[in-house]
């Protein structure tokens, strides 16, 4: 059988590290006979924005929803279209519209990779940030009201839905259960945040009582930021609201060393639709160009692509694992580019990983 990828290279140096997740995937495609057929899509700001004042064609929920993954670069070009235009009219409508209610962003310290902690090791720093992909504090639900400037006023909403706190917080526990400290941690702001927060609490407290095997703890947002800085060792499934969870995952990946090595997968575990992996960072204009990006957190993704195939397709869990240890390698020994402290180009980082394949 075969699978369908649709693969986004989007903007900037998304255009520069998806060729080297392809190379990696093209070498374990033939050698395990994963049956993965790989279409291209030229949409993003400069390809498609510019060209039909829109970011995706007005068919794309057709034409993308019978694949079984999306494989995304970064969307982004700011210096042309404001960035919350190309955000929502692109990367918001796939996580909305295929309902990928989970977005995954595994956190690690890696050998080979400088820790900005002091004192922290590979090991130390072992993590999964769950954050709820779909509803939350990102609505565009709202509006300014009372023009003129002295009583302008601006509203924004929360959605909280039960159905999509549940699923979410379901499925942070079911990771703990696969992992080895079983421990699931609550990002909250239930002081501040007066209403949707303690539902959210309210909710946690429900959830976790169906998973007597799995520990909790819940923090608020702000002193968890600090102990993620502070004490990375705690963590182990961090869930949490989709704003809260924006911030963790970013600020996560900068306490195990560079953006650019970072993935992430954006869920429907359930298969309805596509899902998309995608790495952590945008489309980097400040270094587009000049081939120093670093491609590992693209390729990545793909191993995380690889990893939810292989729960249909085993031989893609063997390739998965082949590809992260390609990394790993590759990590431990260089080449490095800049962000590293190397001075390889992003194509001979992306080839020293296809050749330890
Ligand atoms: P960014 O992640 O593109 O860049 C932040 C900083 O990290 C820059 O200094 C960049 O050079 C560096 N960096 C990022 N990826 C790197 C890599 N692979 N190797 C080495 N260095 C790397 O975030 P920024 O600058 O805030 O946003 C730029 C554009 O990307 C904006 O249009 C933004 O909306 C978009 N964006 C898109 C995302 C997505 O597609 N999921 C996520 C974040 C931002
Ligand atoms: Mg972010």
């Amino acid at each position: 059988s075969s699978l369908k990828i649709a693969v986004i290279p989007g903007d900037g140096i998304g255009r520069e590290v998806m060729p080297e997740a392809l190379r990696a995937l093209d070498a374990l495609n033939s050698r395990h006979d994963l049956g993965l057929k790989l279409d291209h899509f030229d949409w993003a700001c400069i390809e498609h924005y510019q060209r039909h004042g829109d970011m995706l064609p007005p068919d794309w929920f057709e034409t993308l929803k019978g694949y079984d993954a999306i494989l995304f670069g970064a969307v982004g070009w700011p210096a042309a279209i404001p960035d919350h235009v190309s955000l929502w009219g692109s990367l918001l409508k796939f996580r909305r519209e295929f309902d990928q209610y989970i977005n995954l962003r595994p956190v690690k310290l890696m050998p080979g990779v400088a820790c900005p902690l002091a004192g922290k090791k590979p090991g130390d720093i072992d993590f999964l940030v769950v954050r709820e992909n779909t509803e939350g504090e990102y609505t565009n639900m709202g509006g300014r009201l009372f023009g003129g400037t002295q009583r302008e006023m601006v509203l924004q909403e929360s959605v909280f839905t039960r159905h999509g706190v549940d699923r979410v917080l379901h499925f942070a526990f079911k990771q703990a259960q696969k992992r080895g400290r079983k421990h699931v941690t609550s990002a909250t702001k239930s002081n501040g945040i007066a209403i949707s927060m303690p539902y959210w609490d309210e909710r946690m407290k429900d959830v976790a009582a169906q998973y007597p095997d799995i520990t909790w703890d819940q923090y608020h947002i702000d002193i968890l930021t600090a102990r993620f800085v502070l004490s990375p060792e705690r963590f182990d499934v961090v869930v949490a609201s989709n704003l809260f969870g924006d911030i963790l995952s970013d600020l996560g990946p900068a306490c195990a060393g560079t953006i650019g090595i970072a993935p992430s997968a954006n869920l429907n575990p359930e298969r309805n639709f596509p899902s998309l992996f995608e790495p952590v960072h945008g489309s980097a204009p400040d270094i587009y160009g000049r081939n120093i990006a670093n491609p590992v957190g693209m390729i990545w993704s793909a191993v995380m692509m690889l990893e939810f195939l292989g729960e249909i397709q085993p031989s893609c869990t063997t390739a998965a694992n082949e590809l992260m240890f390609a990394i790993e390698k590759v990590l431990q020994e260089g080449p490095h580019t800049p962000d590293l402290g190397g001075q390889a180009s992003t194509t001979d980082m992306g080839k020293a990983v296809a050749d330890a394949l």
